[in-house]
């Protein structure tokens, strides 16, 4: 059965065509290599030994995507492929709408002209905003997300359950806490292109000299230390709850509308400098930091309830902060070592 995999040179879509090619799936990837790098197609190789297909293209480009679905006998589609800058999508939100959306309907185009089934979309705890309460269930009630990048999430969320319903389809949406590290083989990890953006990859830079240091962003929130929590998930791990959740579609027997939704996440939170102290602690190194003003945007605090999806996809995240840390040192060296 082959699965299409969209944005799968990308962070988490080549965790995923890793786990997918090593639970006997073919893996036919497109992506436009616009936030990914060509050596991770080898690097998946050199990991599992199988060479999935490889498509340069543009999603927003129809005709090129109906090539693809006319080439090979597609079975399903984890949707990776989106702009997901957050500061970046409130000065180009047109850009961010077109790309991440217009992508999304070309794929569902092809899938309802062939009545193909089983779709895995790549969502976001930011579609909850600031919940009330914690931990964050799939019925906490959703609210509109602070950025661009939040609200095409939602909007795509939208646009696969219409779907689902008007054309009796398997849908599964996997809204993601904070994904972070490495594969354990050290040759695939978070290729941030540019500044990062987000708090590990930047932590990592710091901690190899790359970045002066780190910008802490508000440490008066209410919370423990005065820093911003969230629920750092390990990549691998997230990675299998995407071929837990595409088995549960392919194996549904009945021809009825699947709508799964899952929260995957770890269920504990960590602060921004509980992240720091674990990575110093884990690869005994120094972080240095200031404490500046709060991020725009920014929620004080996330952690999921992974409940559902440890009940129904039989998934559970299994990897500690620490150990999830200490694979994103190992990457650093890795990435230090091509350099050379
Ligand atoms: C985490 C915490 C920052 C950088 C976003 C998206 C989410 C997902 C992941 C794409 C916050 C603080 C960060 C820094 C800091 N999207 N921080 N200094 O904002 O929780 O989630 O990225 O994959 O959908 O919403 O992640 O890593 O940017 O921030 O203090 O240099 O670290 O304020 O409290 P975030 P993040």
């Amino acid at each position: 059965m082959a699965i299409l995999v969209t944005g799968g040179l990308g962070y988490i879509g080549s965790h995923t065509v890793v786990e997918l090619l090593n639970n006997g799936f073919e893996v036919v990837i497109i992506d436009d290599l616009s936030n990914s790098e060509k050596f991770i197609l080898k690097n998946i190789e050199e990991i599992t030994k199988k060479k999935p297909v490889f498509y340069p293209f543009d999603l927003k480009r129809k005709e090129l995507l109906t090539q693809v679905f006319d080439a090979h006998k597609i079975d399903g589609c984890i949707n990776f492929a989106a702009s997901k800058a957050v500061g970046e999508s409130q000065l180009k939100p047109i850009d961010y709408y077109e790309n991440n959306l217009f992508s999304l309907i070309n794929i569902l185009q092809e899938f309802k002209e062939r009545r193909l089934s089983s779709f895995i979309f790549s969502s976001s705890c930011t579609v909850y905003g600031q919940a009330d309460t914690m931990p964050i269930d799939e019925n906490t009630p959703l609210r509109m997300p602070e950025s661009v990048y939040g609200k095409t999430k939602q909007m795509g969320e939208e646009i696969l359950i219409d779907f689902a319903k008007a054309y009796h389809r398997k849908i599964s949406l996997l809204r993601y806490f904070n994904p972070i590290g490495a594969h354990p083989s050290g040759k695939i990890g978070e290729l941030p292109i540019g500044v990062p953006n987000n708090l590990v990859p930047y932590v990592m830079q710091t901690a190899a000299g790359i970045r002066e240091k780190l910008s802490i962003w508000g440490n008066d929130y209410d919370t423990e230390d005065g820093t911003a929590v969230r629920d750092y998930i390990y990549v691998v791990d997230l990675a299998k709850a995407h071929v837990a959740a595409l088995q549960r579609l392919m194996n549904d027997p009945s021809d009825e509308t699947l709508i799964d939704i899952y929260n995957l996440g770890t269920g504990k939170g960590s602060s921004v400098l509980e992240v720091i102290k674990a990575f110093e602690l884990a690869n005994n190194v120094t972080v240095p930091y200031q404490i500046c003003e709060r991020r725009e945007g920014d929620i004080t605090i996330a952690y999921a309830n992974p409940y559902k999806a440890e009940k129904e996809l039989n998934w559970k995240s299994e990897t500690s902060l620490e150990e999830a840390l200490r694979t994103v040192w190992q990457w650093q060296k890795y990435l230090e070592s091509r350099k050379v």
